[in-house]
């Protein structure tokens, strides 16, 4: 496990790409893989930002992220994703940090944890579900657009393609990681104590009334009919109760 950044380092990362008025992403760099991560960025309500599964951005983009609003909450996705939590804690010292609730124990070796997924209310844009069957290790965190909703998921399901170099061959091949969308061989071994429960999870989320899309933090995002279709296809990687 790569150890969580105290300093504000910044690795190779994507544009602040918009998906909706009030949601964007970036993807970039993890150290030493080709498989990369989304951060995931939310406006919410009363114009502050949430930002999901956060990544230190360069100064001009970083510039660009804080004009869109003051960063109030960081939400780290999983006990894996604090990379760079740590820094964000140090640059903005007023934003509340949020995890999954067995996370928690992971995050605040490296990061003050201010509540778990089930301590943050419904703020009429953003609103968590713990995810069942994985011992509240991850949430899906749902998004209210203009356009609709929108499901934020973490490890527990991937959407990448096969990488070829030796690492990436190990996740994306051996560990069962890729092709996506799916629930990875890692995750299967790793988060997922109860099939059939996450599985009918997958399926309700894909059943979302409204869904305009799936982003995941590795690595592609489904838009309109997709998302339904990637959370069901998804789902097929676990037991049926
Ligand atoms: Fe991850």
């Amino acid at each position: 496990m790569v150890k969580a950044h105290t300093s504000w380092k910044v690795l190779k990362h994507g544009p602040l790409e918009q998906l909706s008025d009030n949601l964007w992403r970036v993807q970039g760099a993890l150290p030493g893989m080709s498989l990369e991560r989304v951060m995931t960025v939310v406006q919410r309500g009363d114009g502050s930002l949430l930002l999901h599964s956060p990544i230190a951005l360069n100064e001009a983009q970083q510039a660009e992220l804080e004009s869109l609003g003051p960063i109030a909450v960081l939400v780290v996705p999983n006990g894996g994703h604090r990379l760079d939590a740590p820094a964000y804690k140090q640059r903005y010292p007023r934003a509340l940090v949020f995890c999954p609730p067995q996370a928690k124990s992971r995050v605040q070796e490296v990061v003050a944890v201010d509540g778990t997924y089930l301590d943050y209310a419904d703020d009429g844009v953003v609103r968590f579900e713990v995810l069942e069957g994985v011992a509240e290790a991850e949430g899906a965190m749902i998004v209210r657009s203009r356009d609709g909703q929108s499901v934020v998921l973490n490890d527990v399901v991937m959407n990448m393609d096969k990488k070829k170099d030796l690492l990436g061959y190990f996740f994306t091949t051996v560990l069962g990681s890729a092709p996506g969308p799916r629930v990875s061989r890692l995750s299967r071994l790793v988060y997922v104590k109860d099939q059939p429960a996450l599985r009918a999870h997958l399926e309700r989320l894909a059943a979302l009334p409204g869904l305009a899309r799936l982003i995941v933090s590795h690595e592609k995002v489904a838009h309109g009919e997709a998302a339904a279709a990637a959370l069901r296809q998804a789902a097929t990687y676990l037991k049926p109760s």
